[in-house]
């Protein structure tokens, strides 16, 4: 048994993070091991743990298993946890109450957690001590080792907990089965070293790990070869990429080497305005691939806040930086997070986030209430705001919030715009979806052989959260 540990994982040392290339290995006997059975596996949180999760999918399917969409009628059940904050917990123990009632039904159900939660220390006790009955737990740093893991738990009939603290080598052949044809998740980065007060992400994914430009560039390649349209490029913290690596190459040499291949739409996430730098800008603009749409978390209006969260920045050069974005594509979407209610925010503070928001006029947000994750600087501060507080500010938020959506919105209506069509409207089958190049909703009127293809939409309808259009052909 291997389980985390906070002070471990907060640990960084200057050691160069080596990549393999044949760390992952599905050894012969285990290759039949899932052979008849079914897996379900459920994910909670990020881009990050979606694409996990492909991998997961890819290496249980080299072990025969076949996915199931339902947990009642599966021989293996995963979830894919989220650790950022307290609900994302709740939803997943929430979840266990319905496996162990399946698992009763079924004794031979294998059920296990990975992802985030996992690699919490006040996790694994509380597993250890109440949920004991679960068959494998498995972290962020050891997808590879899948195969071996679940080997070892069917053998000894029992909990296998496999977790390590500090993160390892980069592994480039963990197989991938991808959720989408037409787009794809690429890492390009693992880790954060940020160590913004509230986040467990640093402790949770460990430190930042660049992956080498070639592998990088070889997969957009090959995606482009099957016919991929698409691509986001993955990290927690993209606008460092680089800084760990032996030679200088940053971001901005990398969104240009992967705008020369070709592939006709590439997006990255997610940004922290830090280190997101003129040279970056230079490159977005000069790049028709490289889409209008910029994710750039604010966090929060007040300087005061700002600097207690550990952000680097501040409103005015958040602000300055948003300026710059928008003179350089002024026809670009930028979308932010922001929290509320983080300890000592007052409403003066609050009201400077409003003040923000009313000068960025972002095209859509996501917004949270400070949850507290045991370990982090910001869990540290008494809590002073109350829940009413909070609340009450969430939604003063999402309704000035909302507006600015709908006004970002409005401007699109009549216009002819590029649309990357999905699939169909899961509402009505019927309708085409897509996402516009600057990353809004649509759903479509038009017909099916345009699935796969960026085609011209006539906005006719807009809403909040999407529009509606039409194929123009
Ligand atoms: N409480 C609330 N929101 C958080 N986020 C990260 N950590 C916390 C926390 N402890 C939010 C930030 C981040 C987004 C992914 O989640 O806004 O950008
Ligand atoms: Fe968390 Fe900050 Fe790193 Fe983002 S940049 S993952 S908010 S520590």
């Amino acid at each position: 048994m291997q389980t985390p540990n906070l002070l471990k994982a907060r640990q960084r040392t200057n050691e160069q993070t080596l990549t393999k290339t044949n760390e992952y290995i599905v050894k012969e006997n285990l290759k039949k091991l899932g052979l008849k059975k079914k897996y379900y596996i459920k994910t909670y949180g990020c881009q990050m743990n979606e694409h996990d999760t492909e991998n997961i999918k890819a290496i249980l399917e080299e072990m025969s298993f076949e996915e199931t969409p339902t947990m009642d009628n599966a021989d293996l059940i995963l979830l894919n946890t989220c650790a950022i904050r307290e609900n994302a917990h709740n939803k997943v123990f929430g979840m266990l109450g319905r496996i162990k009632h399946l698992k009763e039904q079924n004794p031979n159900l294998i059920a296990g957690i990975c992802g985030c939660m996992a690699q919490e220390e006040t996790v694994i006790n509380e597993i250890l001590e109440k949920y004991n009955w679960l068959d494998i737990v498995f972290g962020t740093h050891n997808i590879h080792n899948l195969p071996n893991i679940l080997y070892t738990s069917i053998n000894k009939k029992d909990l296998e907990v496999e977790v390590l603290s500090i993160e390892g080598n980069i592994i480039e052949n963990i197989p991938v089965k991808r959720d989408s044809k037409y787009k794809a998740w690429v890492n390009i980065m693992y880790g954060c070293d940020k160590f913004c007060t509230y986040c467990i992400v640093p402790y949770t994914r460990g430190k930042q790990r660049s992956r080498k430009k070639e592998y990088i560039i070889d997969e957009v390649k090959q995606l482009i070869k099957q016919g991929y349209k698409e691509v986001t490029l993955l990290g927690q913290n993209v606008n460092a990429y680089g800084k760990d690596l032996p030679e200088q190459y940053t971001m901005s040499n990398l969104l240009e080497d992967v705008a020369k291949t070709g592939i006709k739409r590439i997006r990255f996430v997610t940004s922290h305005p830090w280190d997101f730098n003129d040279e970056m800008i230079k490159i977005i603009k000069k790049y028709d691939n490289i889409m209008p749409y910029i994710h750039l978390p604010l966090q929060s209006g007040s300087n005061k806040i700002l600097k207690l969260m550990g952000r680097r920045y501040t409103k005015e050069s958040y602000i300055e930086l948003y300026k710059k974005l928008k003179e350089a594509m002024p026809y670009s979407s930028i979308t932010t997070d922001i929290i509320v209610g983080f300890p000592n925010e007052t409403d003066q503070d609050f009201q400077e986030t409003l003040n923000v928001v009313n000068e960025c006029k972002f095209d859509s947000a996501f917004t949270f209430i400070f949850s507290p994750r045991i370990g982090t600087p910001a869990a540290k501060i008494a809590d002073n705001v109350t829940l009413e507080e909070k609340n009450q500010r969430l939604q003063q938020l999402n309704e000035l919030i909302n507006k600015y959506s709908k006004e970002a919105n409005n401007n699109y209506l009549n216009k002819t715009v590029p649309v990357l069509i999905e699939g169909t409207s899961e509402k009505n089958t019927k309708m085409l979806m897509g996402y516009t190049d600057t990353m809004k909703l649509v759903n479509i009127e038009g017909p099916k052989k345009y699935i796969g293809e960026i085609v011209n939409v006539k906005i006719t309808d807009v809403k909040t959260w999407s529009m509606d259009g039409k194929v123009i052909e």
